[in-house]
């Protein structure tokens, strides 16, 4: 399986504190069935100060460790990126590290506040679909405006945006309204990516293979399986 949002380098988000801990959740990984992973941290403006730069230093540190350790995981980096205005000046500077297809194209994961969807959403998102950057909201089942009001999901879709759902929604780990938002969209057959957004071994852990399943009973097993593998592997597979 191809996992293509979560949290494991060390100590530049909220996810592994040290690489003791990233390499306890990669093995953890391996043992579900990852075989691909992008890291994702939070780029947030005055929250997590990431860029390409700060994501790459910590990324080589998980590099050498998963060798050193001998656990077999191919890695590639990007971000999840919070919709703010400082987007904009850094994607002019290239410091947002971004998913990219084999063809070159690129996708930006991006987080909306877990609240609302702020005014101006829109205009960003048509921005970035402008400049060819693809968009792929992150986890939109978590996030209670759309929890609220599913003609807002609608309207994302429609304007062109991808949607990344968590797999642990789908088993009902964020309780029963997110996953029957993931239901929801799941069966819409809106959601492209199943991924773990993993932060932790213990609340957050990077396990996709029990969402898949469940995934497989309202989906089919085919279409679920396409989830985990061949749609995330074509956004990110310029990356390997
Ligand atoms: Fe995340």
């Amino acid at each position: 399986m191809y996992d293509i949002h979560c949290h494991l380098l060390p100590g530049i988000d909220d996810g592994a504190d040290n690489l003791e801990q990233s390499l306890a959740l990669a093995r953890h990984a391996v043992s579900d069935g990852v075989t691909h992973m992008v890291v994702t941290p939070h780029i947030q403006p005055g929250l997590y100060e990431n860029n390409r730069a700060s994501i790459m230093a910590a990324f080589k540190v998980f590099q050498s460790g998963l060798v050193e350790h001998n656990i077999s995981l191919h890695i590639a980096m990007a971000a999840e990126v919070r919709l703010s205005p400082e987007i904009l000046p850094m994607l002019e500077q290239d410091d947002i590290p971004l998913f990219e297809a084999m063809d070159g194209h690129k996708t930006m994961l991006l987080e909306l506040p877990h609240s609302h969807v702020p005014p101006g959403t829109e205009q960003m998102l048509g921005w970035l679909l402008k400049q060819h950057i693809n968009v792929l909201i992150a986890h939109p089942e978590r996030n209670k405006e759309l929890m609220r009001n599913r003609n807002k999901i609608e309207a994302l879709h429609y304007l062109g945006c991808k949607f990344q759902i968590t797999g642990r929604s789908v088993i009902g780990g964020f309780g029963e309204p997110s996953q029957q938002v993931a239901e929801y969209i799941l069966k819409k057959g809106w959601c492209d990516v199943l991924a773990s957004d993993a932060h932790n071994l213990h609340h957050r852990p990077p396990e996709l293979f029990a969402a898949q399943q469940a995934a497989a009973e309202l989906i089919g097993e085919v279409a679920a399986a396409k989830l985990t593998y061949a749609s995330p592997q074509s956004m990110v597979a310029g990356l390997f």
